[in-house]
């Protein structure tokens, strides 16, 4: 469930008509929903009550600082992948002991900036970054706690982009040396070891992979703490899917999910911690575009909208589907067409959608993707020189800009000519 829904004939972000954000921001633009982010955050809470638990934010969804702090106000941890996202956490007010560091090729650099601005947990993903930490941490006459990811060799069922838990993926240890790099993380000098780390994949749609990978994490820990290791963490990862579309689709709810972890790793006695981030995100927002043009193609119709693949690249990227809807409401008994959904940038790539049914809509409306909050402005970029999309947030009946749309001149004026030229 989330907050956009047609009132009066007209889309609306809880209670503000996107038609209103449009006229005062100008088209695209990003809109989340305060209230379906809460709601898709306690969501996981609720499942993983009474486990001792944390659920850490997958900043590389969705990493506006302002979102940050919603979450972060109610309680949420942040998982982040670089020492950007580490200080956006940081800046929206999230304390470093709930800051999970995760991400396979952190640098020196980002291991420092995280110790000394405090860290809850690093999610070692190699032997040499191991090292690297150890080395880092004793320097700083620090010790840092850590947990390492283990890949389980399991098979998402996902695109092949967004999989990572297979032994091909360059993810994590292989689970059948997990012992031997234990025992070593164990004696290096600048590391506590707290528990063990899994991720196997994004927008997984069955439960069935997360329950092989869990099993063999709960047999992995009794094996560690029999070899003589703290094992009271297990970080559980991200990954579980979100219906792109209305019609078809019912990937696992996070309650489903909450019970899985629970049946499978209840008895351990551990504080769980999980890493979502679309699940959270994607349904709480949407890339609102206007048409430019209808034009009539050879054989087909094209949309062409003044949003394109810099503002949301998971349909060029992925073949991602993203449900495209009208802003003004169509009647029950609208007529519909095909268009190819396209947008302005110079490439084939540039295609949101094909064939795809859509109400008769005329130049100047303006039509919303939906599902776009995660992975669509944190994706976003300047190609073909477009200023970087806005980002809005609602929360009931009004919104805030949180992040403007940058001025030709702010984008241009980034460059530097050399005084030689
Ligand atoms: N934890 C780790 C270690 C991850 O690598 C990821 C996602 C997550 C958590 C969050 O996964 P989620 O709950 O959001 O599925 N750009 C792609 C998705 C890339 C996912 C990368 N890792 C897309 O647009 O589909």
């Amino acid at each position: 469930m989330d907050h956009f829904l047609y009132r009066n004939g007209s889309l609306h972000a809880e209670d503000v008509p996107l038609s209103e954000i449009a006229a005062s921001v100008g088209t695209p633009f990003y809109c989340y929903s305060s209230a379906t982010l809460t709601r898709h955050y306690r969501l996981f809470k609720d499942a993983l009550d009474p486990l001792p638990n944390m659920v850490c934010f997958a900043i590389k969804s969705l990493s506006n600082v302002a979102v940050l702090k919603l979450l972060g106000d109610l309680g949420a941890g942040m998982d982040v992948v670089s020492a950007g996202e580490y200080l956006r956490a940081r800046a929206a007010g999230v304390p470093g002991d709930r800051i999970v560091f995760s991400g396979v090729g952190k640098t020196r650099e980002e291991m420092r900036i995280a110790l000394e601005g405090g860290i809850r947990q690093f999610n070692i993903e190699s032997e040499p970054e191991m090292r690297a930490l150890s080395e880092v941490a004793t320097a700083l006459g620090a010790t840092a706690p850590i947990t390492i990811r283990v890949n389980p060799d399991v098979d998402a069922r996902t695109h092949e982009k967004i999989a990572t838990g297979k032994s091909e993926n360059k993810f994590g240890i292989p689970i059948a040396r997990a012992r031997e790099v234990y025992a070593e993380a164990a004696r290096l000098p600048g590391l506590r070891i707290v528990g063990i780390d899994v991720h196997i994949g994004s927008q997984l749609v069955e439960l069935e992979p997360f329950e092989q990978a869990y099993k063999k994490v709960a047999a992995l820990t009794e094996t560690l703490r029999a070899d003589g290791h703290t094992i009271s963490r297990l970080d559980l990862g991200g990954g579980l899917g979100i219906p792109y579309t209305r019609s078809n689709e019912a990937p696992p709810l996070p309650v489903e999910y909450g019970a899985l972890i629970k049946r499978t790793l209840g008895h351990l006695g551990c504080e769980i911690e999980i890493e979502p981030g679309r699940l959270i995100s994607g349904n709480s927002g949407v890339l609102v575009s206007k048409v430019i043009y209808v034009k009539n193609g050879e054989g087909r119709d094209f949309l062409i909208l003044d949003a394109a693949m810099n503002d949301l690249v998971r349909p060029a990227m992925y073949s991602a589907h993203h449900d495209i809807i009208a802003v003004t409401e169509p009647g029950p008994a609208a007529p519909t067409q095909a268009f190819d959904v396209v947008g302005p940038v110079c490439e084939t790539g540039d295609t949101f959608a094909k064939a795809r049914e859509l109400p008769l809509v005329v130049e100047g409306d303006l039509v919303a993707f939906r599902s776009a909050g995660a992975y669509g402005a944190v994706m976003a970029n300047e190609y073909n020189s477009r200023p970087l999309v806005p980002e809005v947030l609602v929360r009931d009946d009004h919104f805030a800009v949180i992040r403007p749309r940058p001025s030709y001149d702010d984008m241009i004026k980034r460059d530097i000519v050399p005084d030689w030229l």
